[in-house]
């Protein structure tokens, strides 16, 4: 269907993917993915002539490379650019006297990177500290604003849609394997960490989850660590973590730092890193993790190495979920 230059699909382009409010239809875009994983080269001409500029301003494995892989597959030329370590330190500020550390403003920089390449991709963390920027996107949002080209998302302030995206698949992909057609149970838990992280990757998963709503969806976390209701509305939530496992068919493990006590990591006094011992209340329930984990902190290895772990799997398709956004940005241009 997608061959060779052919811009007929069945996503709607897509201006910018941000969010999972970008997509018009989620299971067409998992559809896409499938085929891209039966066939990786099926549209192998379809972002010839297309350049992808991939912006990390913090660091990354698995997005990087995943992104470059699909966007390769497509024949699109890929630059890979780390901004945060080898760019110029750059200013979001409005009206700001450049006298500091900032070099380059995002009003200059944007519109350039915007006449190199026909997509820009951007990895962009949180502060962790201004929890209005942060939550405001503050630094994408700008990206967008001023590149004056299509915007992809890979992990911003408050979001990881692509990681998202392939989280959803790789649950898909394993309930038409195990031949399950009623809603699962699945189950987002916080697991412990040694640093404050991000609530990304738990806000994107909870919202994606909620708009897909082929699940019975649970998020289950300590007092002091609940996500913000713009992503967990839908979602039921509970402080009691063998509660929300028991009968899980899924159970995606992921730590996150305080949204109300911003940035925050409240002490937690009962254990919250899962083992073997807690898959027995399970349904035999497949594990997942967006990776990095920090083995027996958030998880512990035995688990991880054991046959109910996906996380090899669901990082894998890490491509195809980029491969189906990427096809659905081409689109239009
Ligand atoms: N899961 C994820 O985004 O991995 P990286 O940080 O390695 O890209």
């Amino acid at each position: 269907m997608y061959k060779n230059g052919d811009k007929k699909h069945t996503t709607e382009a897509m201006k910018n993917f941000t969010s999972v409010h970008d997509v018009d239809d989620i299971e067409a875009l998992l559809q896409l993915a499938k085929e891209y994983k039966a066939n990786p080269y099926r549209s192998s001409k379809f972002g010839r002539n297309k350049k992808l500029g991939c912006l990390f301003l913090n660091p990354s494995m698995r997005t990087r490379l995943s992104t470059q892989i699909a966007a390769q597959h497509l024949g699109m030329e890929v630059i890979i650019f780390n901004a945060g370590s080898d760019g110029w330190a750059l200013e979001f500020g409005e009206d700001v006297v450049m006298n500091g550390t900032s070099v380059e403003h995002i009003k200059d920089a944007a519109p350039v990177l915007g006449t190199f390449f026909d997509v820009l991709a951007i990895r962009t963390f949180p502060s962790l500290t201004d929890k209005a920027a942060d939550y405001a996107e503050m630094v994408l949002q700008q990206f967008i604003k001023y590149a004056n080209v299509p915007v992809i998302s890979l992990e911003s302030a408050t979001l990881h849609p692509l990681q998202s995206l392939a989280d959803v698949f790789t649950i898909s992909e394993s309930l038409a394997l195990q031949k399950i057609a009623d809603r699962p149970k699945v189950a987002l838990v916080w697991a412990p960490h040694i640093k404050a992280l991000p609530q990304c990757v738990a806000n994107s998963f909870a919202q994606w989850m909620n708009a897909w709503n082929k699940a019975d969806f649970t998020i289950a976390n300590p007092v002091g660590y609940d996500l913000s209701p713009a992503y967990t509305n839908g979602a039921r939530l509970t402080n009691n973590l063998q509660d929300a496992i028991t009968n899980a068919d899924f159970i995606y493990i992921k730590n996150w730092s305080s949204y109300d006590d911003y940035g925050a990591m409240p002490v937690v006094d009962e254990p919250w890193m899962l083992t073997l011992e807690d898959l027995k209340r399970t349904n035999h329930a497949k594990i997942m993790h967006c990776l990095p984990v920090r083995r027996n902190v958030e998880v512990s290895a035995a688990l991880l190495d054991s046959e109910n772990s996906i996380v090899t799997t669901q990082a894998g398709n890490r491509v195809w979920a980029a491969q189906a956004v990427l096809t659905s940005i081409l689109k239009d241009l």
